[in-house]
């Protein structure tokens, strides 16, 4: 167990960063923060230490591995290498087998698969020619994804039976893909599991969450589901995240189908944007569970206290913040950006009523 005290490295500065040293800093944690735009970040305001240095630079990393207890990461693409040599060091948790999983598409369906867990049919593609020969064996309407740094909706490519396949692969620019079946679910949901290195886990309800342009717009808790399919996206949950190891948190990202079964879509080994609500409406916070699940700490109660909407503020949506402020119900949480880009986290906004 690491006590109160102990200093957390984050590897990332982005707002899942902040949070989670917020969440520390509350626990008696220091955070310490390393990434090559650590400087002007949401995370170094807050961070008790910030190292700006690129992940392959060795010299920064050893010192940054000296200097902490722990080391876990808010952005699961930290290079393999670079997660190698820390833990050599000190220790990473999750872990870089856990990393290879969640980062690469192909991986992550077979390992789910492998475990008897449905996904969307899907095949592996490194040419438009792969594509062609997917959507004949899945059928005419087929997602194409880059394998690996996809976000947001971002190296994606809808495929219809009338689609121009060489033209969508050039617009993904990835020369590794996978071809998913199009999926008319019914909802989206989402669940967040906390793993200790012993194996105690805690799980935050089932979520839902309507995405809009690819980005995750709102999270309803809890999701408007029937009893045995929030109780089944738990189920798949708690599994993956037991039999990846986890240490920290694991967000898997879920279909409903219109005949009630749970698809995996995709997980992520850190605190996810989909559990923001748990910052007002849970006992624990999904950050506050995060940081105990990596020390060793007792796992917190994942008790809903309050239903939730969540809503992500988006570029300029971060103009609305001081009507929001004057809203009885909302509690805004902005991530100090200086710039409102297009398509860019700004913040959210939880609005929260008393359960029903
Ligand atoms: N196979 C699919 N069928 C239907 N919708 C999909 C499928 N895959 C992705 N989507 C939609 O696109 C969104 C983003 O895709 P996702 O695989 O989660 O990638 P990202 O890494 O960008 O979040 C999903 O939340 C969902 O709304
Ligand atoms: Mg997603």
């Amino acid at each position: 167990m690491l006590p109160p005290g102990s200093t957390i490295g984050m590897l990332g500065a982005g707002q899942l960063g902040r949070m989670t040293a917020l969440a520390a800093a509350r626990l008696g944690y220091r955070l310490h923060v390393y990434a090559p735009d650590a400087a002007d970040s949401p995370c170094a305001p807050v961070c008790a230490r910030a190292t700006v240095a690129g992940w392959d630079d060795r010299t920064a990393l050893a010192a940054f591995a000296a200097a902490v207890d722990v080391v876990t990461l808010e952005w699961e693409n930290v290079p393999v290498d670079t997660v190698e040599f820390l833990a050599e060091r000190v220790p990473v948790r999750p872990g870089a087998a856990v990393l290879a999983v969640t980062r690469d598409r192909i991986a992550e369906k077979s390992f789910a698969n492998g475990l008897g867990i449905a996904t969307a049919p899907w095949r592996p593609a490194s040419g438009p020619g792969d594509v062609a020969l997917a959507r004949d064996a899945i059928g005419p309407h087929c997602i194409v994804k880059s394998n690996q740094l996809g976000y947001d909706g971002k190296g994606q490519a809808r495929i219809g039976p009338d689609t121009d396949i060489a033209a969508a692969w050039r617009s993904i620019g990835s020369d590794s893909c996978v071809v998913e079946g199009f999926v008319d679910f019914t909802c989206e949901v989402s669940v967040i599991v906390a793993r200790r290195g012993d194996g105690a886990m805690a799980v935050f309800p089932t979520v839902e969450n309507r995405h809009r342009n690819g980005i995750l717009d709102r999270t309803l808790a809890p999701a408007r589901v029937p009893p045995a399919t929030a109780a089944e996206a738990e189920r798949v949950a708690r599994r993956l995240a037991d039999a990846l190891g986890v240490v920290g948190l694991l967000a898997v990202e879920m279909f409903v189908t219109k005949d009630g079964r749970v698809l995996v879509n995709e997980m992520a080994p850190r605190p996810h944007n989909s559990g923001h609500w748990t910052m007002d409406a849970c006992a624990t916070s999904q950050f506050e569970q995060f940081v105990r699940a990596i020390c060793g700490l007792p796992l917190g109660s994942t008790d809903l206290l309050m239903e939730a909407e969540m809503e992500n503020l988006i570029g300029d949506d971060v103009e609305r913040w001081a009507a929001i402020l004057a809203e009885p119900d909302a509690r805004l949480h902005l991530y100090g950006k200086a710039e409102a880009r297009p398509g860019r986290k700004m913040g959210h906004v939880n609005r929260v009523t008393p359960r029903r």
